[in-house]
């Protein structure tokens, strides 16, 4: 497979074609940005530490029966991909109350959630990522009724998959954001699952172990990175 044009250039990855019509390559950065990209930085060692932990989380998915779009690593900072159409949402799943629901409904970081919550957010900075509901969802487009129904089947499922597998590495998962993508008419998991994109306590300290070290200037951040990797990397 040869790598071809770039498409697309996010804020933390580049997505290539390739001369393979269904597969892209997307190479992850160490840029950072946090609050719609009105806080900037670099995390050193960011872009190999996402790209490892994604793969070894979306084949342990694909294990458990979950369609993702990834197909293989291939080099420290890149991995070959299903070439998706990314659907303009972001899909977020909450165990913990932190972050934005915190402080929207003023309930204090770290309460337990009754059941764990399913959001959605229109993808677009200019608006600042908007929440939205499944009606909004339909309405504007963004996904049909029946492929909202199995986004949340899904995420839940992911989430179920998840909590334990972090459990067994020594975190708590408080909540996460996933995205997915049509491929030939199925919707599958796309994006990338790691601390940029989910909160990890340490269990026994409650220490944080994600971008929350970046967003909130808690030092230690690119330390932080390498740990919860190698920590998912034993056994
Ligand atoms: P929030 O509490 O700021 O809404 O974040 C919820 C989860 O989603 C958290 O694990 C961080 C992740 N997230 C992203 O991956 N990208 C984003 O742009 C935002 C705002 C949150």
């Amino acid at each position: 497979m040869k790598k071809g044009e770039m498409l697309y250039e996010g804020k933390a990855k580049k997505v290539f074609k390739t001369d393979e019509a269904d597969t892209y390559i997307i190479e992850y950065k160490d840029d950072a940005t946090a609050f719609n990209a009105k806080k900037k930085g670099t995390i050193k060692g960011k872009g190999v530490v996402n790209n490892k932990m994604s793969a070894i989380i979306f084949e342990l998915l694909k294990e458990k029966g979950i369609p993702t779009h990834f197909i293989g690593l291939l080099s420290d900072s890149q991995q070959a991909v299903k070439a998706v159409e990314i659907i303009p949402m972001e899909v977020v799943i909450r165990n913990v109350a932190a972050g934005s629901f915190s402080k929207r409904l003023g309930v204090e970081e770290g309460t337990i959630l009754n059941t764990a919550v399913f959001e959605l957010y229109y993808k677009n900075d200019a608006y600042d990522d908007p929440l939205i509901n499944d009606y909004h969802a339909t309405a504007l487009g963004f996904a049909t009724a029946a492929e909202i129904e199995s986004i949340k089947k899904l995420a839940f499922q992911i989430n179920d998959v998840l909590v334990e597998f972090f459990k067994q590495h020594g975190m708590r998962l408080i909540d996460f954001k996933i995205e997915f993508g049509r491929f030939h008419d199925e919707v599958i998991l796309a994006d990338e699952i790691s601390p940029d994109t989910c909160r990890l306590w340490e269990i026994g300290t409650e220490r944080k172990m994600d971008k929350d070290r970046f967003r909130r200037d808690l030092g230690n951040v690119e330390e932080t990175y390498q740990e919860v990797l190698a920590k998912i990397e034993t056994n």
